[in-house]
C-alpha cells in the first residue's frame, strides 16, 4: 500500500478504495498478508498451538525426520554431492528446518556434512523466529530464491503456496466475472466486476457451475517459476492443501478462501485485514503447469499420508521400558496419527519436481529404498 500511514490497515484500504476504486481480491489478500507495516505475516503471524494455526512440524519431530529421509534419498540420487544446497522456502517458525537438519545429522551424517542450509523468507517477523529456532547454525537467508542462485540441491516448502494471493473468479449469466473489494460506509464489501485482466477469463474451468467460484494464483505460479529459475540441478518438493483441478471441481464451485485466527474460521475474511491469516486451497494442476513451463519435470505426486508412510514414519522402534517413556511414545504415536489423518493433514498433497536430476527411484513415491540408504533405522 502506498497510502501514507494513517489509521489501521482496514482504514487505509478503505481510503485507497475511496480514492482509486475497488481493488481485486488478490490485491486485498496481498495487502492483508504482506503490507510492510500492518500485514499479517509482517507484524502478527503467530503459528503453533498457542497461535492462529498449526502446521505439520508443530506436531513434533516425526515430520522433519521423515522429510529428512526423503531429502537424503534425493541426495543419493544426485550422486552424493560433497556440497549441496538445502533450501526451505517460507520457513515459518523454523521448526521444520531445525528438525530436518537434526535428523539428517543423526541418520545420514555423510549427507548432512556437505549440506548448505538456506531459507527463502519474506517476513521479517518469521525470520526473527527462524533465527531463534536455528541459533548457532550457519545458515543463509534471502527474500527471493534468485539471491541464492545457483542452487544445486533440494528446495522444499510446506504450506507456503496457500499463502499466495488469489484472484477469485465467478461464472455469471453475463459471463466470467471477478471478485473485487469495495467499501460501503467504511465496511469492506465484495463487488463483482469484469476480470481485471483479459487472461483471467480463461483461467476458470468450463465446468464451474453458474454462480460458482474459482481461485487462481498467478503469483504462486510465478513464485514456483522463480524457484525453478534459481535451481540449476536437483529437486523441489512442495507440500500443501488443495488438489488437482479435477479434485477442486468436485467442490461444485464453492470458493476456498478462508480467514483463520486462533484455530477458528473468521466469519468475514474481509473484516480486519492484517489481523488474521487468509488462505486458499492450492490448484496443483496450475502449479504443475507453471513448474513444467519453467523447465521442471514432475517426479511424483501423492498425499502426505502415503509419502510419510513410504518414508517410514511408522517404523516401529523398541518398546520403551519405563512408564514415562511409554507415555512419551504414546504421545509421539498420536502426533503421527494426526500427520497421517486422511481427513486432515494426511490428505495434503506432496509434489516433487526435478531439474537436471533423475526422476526415477524416489522412495517417497513408492520406489524401493535406494541401495545405499538401507541403513536407515
Ligand atoms: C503458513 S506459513 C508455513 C510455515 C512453515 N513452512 C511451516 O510448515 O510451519 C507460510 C510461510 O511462508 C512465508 N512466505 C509467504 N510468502 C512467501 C514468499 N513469497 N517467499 C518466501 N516466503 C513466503 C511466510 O512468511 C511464512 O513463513
Amino acid at each position: 500500500m502506498s497510502n501514507p500511514r494513517v489509521g489501521n490497515l482496514a482504514e487505509r484500504v478503505v481510503a485507497r478504495i475511496r480514492t482509486r476504486g475497488p481493488i481485486t481480491f488478490a490485491d486485498f489478500m496481498e495487502t492483508a498478508l504482506f503490507d510492510p507495516e500492518d500485514g499479517y505475516y509482517t507484524t502478527r503471524a503467530s503459528l503453533g498451538f498457542e497461535g492462529d494455526f498449526v502446521t505439520s512440524p508443530d506436531l513434533g519431530p516425526a515430520f522433519g525426520r521423515s522429510l529428512a529421509r526423503g531429502v537424503a534419498d534425493l541426495w543419493l540420487l544426485m550422486g552424493k554431492p560433497a556440497t549441496w544446497d538445502l533450501v526451505e522456502a517460507g520457513a515459518g517458525r523454523g521448526i521444520l528446518m531445525r528438525d530436518l537438519l537434526g535428523a539428517l545429522e543423526r541418520e545420514r551424517a555423510d549427507a548432512a556434512r556437505g549440506a548448505r542450509p538456506a531459507i527463502v523468507e519474506v517476513s521479517p517477523r518469521m525470520r526473527a523466529q527462524q533465527s531463534l529456532a536455528l541459533e548457532g547454525r550457519d545458515l543463509r537467508w534471502a527474500s527471493v530464491a534468485r539471491s541464492l542462485a545457483p542452487i544445486n540441491g533440494v528446495v522444499f516448502a510446506n504450506e507456503v503456496l496457500d499463502a499466495f494471493p488469489v484472484h477469485v473468479l465467478t461464472r455469471t449469466a453475463e459471463g466470467v466475472r471477478e471478485v473485487f473489494v469495495g467499501e460501503d460506509n467504511g465496511q469492506l464489501v465484495e463487488i463483482i466486476r469484469p476480470p481485471s485482466t483479459a487472461d483471467l477469463r480463461w483461467r476458470i474451468p468450463e465446468s464451474v457451475p453458474l454462480g460458482g467460484r474459482w481461485e487462481t494464483s498467478p503469483a504462486a505460479e510465478g513464485w514456483v517459476a522463480s524457484l525453478a529459475a534459481a535451481l540449476v540441478s536437483g529437486y523441489i518438493v512442495l507440500i500443501d492443501y488443495g488438489g488437482d483441478e479435477a479434485e477442486l471441481l468436485t467442490r461444485q464451485g464453492a470458493g476456498t478462501v478462508r480467514g483463520v485466527a486462533q484455530h477458528r474460521l473468521i466469519a468475514d475474511p474481509l473484516a480486519e485485514p492484517g489481523r488474521h491469516d487468509l488462505t486458499a486451497s492450492v490448484d496443483f494442476t496450475a502449479i504443475r503447469r507453471a513448474a513444467e513451463g519453467a523447465g521442471l519435470q514432475l517426479v511424483g505426486a501423492s498425499t502426505q499420508r502415503e509419502v510419510l508412510v513410504a518414508l517410514g514414519i511408522r517404523e516401529a522402534t523398541a518398546r520403551p521400558a519405563t512408564p514415562i517413556e511409554q507415555l512419551r511414545a504414546a504421545s509421539r504415536r498420536s502426533a503421527i496419527d494426526a500427520l497421517l489423518d486422511p481427513n486432515g493433514l494426511g490428505a495434503f498433497k506432496v509434489v516433487c519436481f526435478a531439474k537436471g536430476a533423475t526422476s526415477e527411484g524416489l522412495r517417497m513415491f513408492g520406489a524401493p529404498r535406494p541401495e545405499s540408504a538401507a541403513r536407515y533405522p
